[in-house]
């Protein structure tokens, strides 16, 4: 569905990413786990085409990302949901406002459609729409906005999702809530799902493909199971969490 090859980004004189390349096949949840600052999210940016490539190229259904019109890329970027690590909500707007944005931009649906949407999608990861609806950003706990950050990104019914992160900063119960979420789309929704974690073992519960990104290079990619059984050094001290 989506191709990643020879992906080369500088920023200025600094290579973060030194020739990538990863298939990510559709339906199936693929897991982009490294350290801190090794490229994680330059790497997704690129596929929704916030990032233009320095060498390299990105392929959505076949189509080169980095070479697509302004309207092409709107119409790519209407597929693809984008958790972002920082949640990214409106402040300005309460928690019914976030929600109903990307429908009001997006689609016609009529104000009903629209409140029966976002019930629906709050639903789903686990909050209680009355309760939240009138709530702003600000007034809801950090897991809460991570939760309705991604009711916001699923609300489009994306055929793509790319959670930049989704369970950094929460507890174990919430984080498995999250990793629980992420299968469930996968599965309900048929949807093609890339995760940048750097949390071990909620990223063996959802992935079905991994890829281990380290000093500009995917140094290990395939199955979860060749990363348990992996002997590399790096990767034995990433999974073993002893770095
Ligand atoms: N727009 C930018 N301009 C200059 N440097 C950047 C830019 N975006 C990222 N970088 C640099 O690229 C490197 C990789 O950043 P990136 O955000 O992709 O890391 P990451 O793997 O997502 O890390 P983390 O796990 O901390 O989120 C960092 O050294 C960062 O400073
Ligand atoms: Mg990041």
């Amino acid at each position: 569905m989506i191709q990643i090859k020879n992906l080369v980004k500088k920023f200025g004189e600094k290579t973060v990413l030194n020739g990538i390349s990863l298939d990510i096949e559709k339906n199936k949840t693929t897991v982009i786990l490294g350290g801190s600052g090794s490229g994680k999210s330059t790497t997704i940016k690129h596929i929704i085409g916030l990032l233009k490539p320095t060498s390299g190229e990105i392929l959505f259904d076949g189509m080169d990302i980095a070479k697509a019109t302004g309207k092409e890329l709107l119409e790519i970027r209407k597929k693809i949901g984008f958790l972002f690590q920082s949640g990214a909500l409106f402040d300005s707007m309460d928690i019914f406002g976030n929600l109903a944005f990307p429908l009001n931009e997006h689609t016609k649906n009529s104000k009903k459609e629209i409140e029966k949407k976002v019930f629906e999608k709050l639903e789903i990861v686990g909050l209680v729409p009355k309760e939240v609806i009138k709530l702003y950003p600000e007034e809801i706990s950090g897991g809460m906005q991570k939760r309705v950050g991604l009711a916001r990104t699923i609300i489009l019914e994306p055929q793509v999702i790319l959670y930049d992160e989704p369970t950094s900063g929460l507890d174990p119960i919430t984080s498995d809530l999250i990793s629980r979420l992420i299968i469930k789309m996968q599965k309900e929704l048929n949807t093609t799902a890339v995760v940048i974690s750097h949390d071990i073992a909620e990223s063996f519960k959802v992935a079905d493909k991994m890829a281990l990104l380290h000093k500009g290079r995917m140094i290990l990619k395939g199955e979860p199971n060749i990363f348990r059984s992996s002997q590399d050094k790096y990767v034995r001290s990433f999974i073993d969490g002893i770095s």
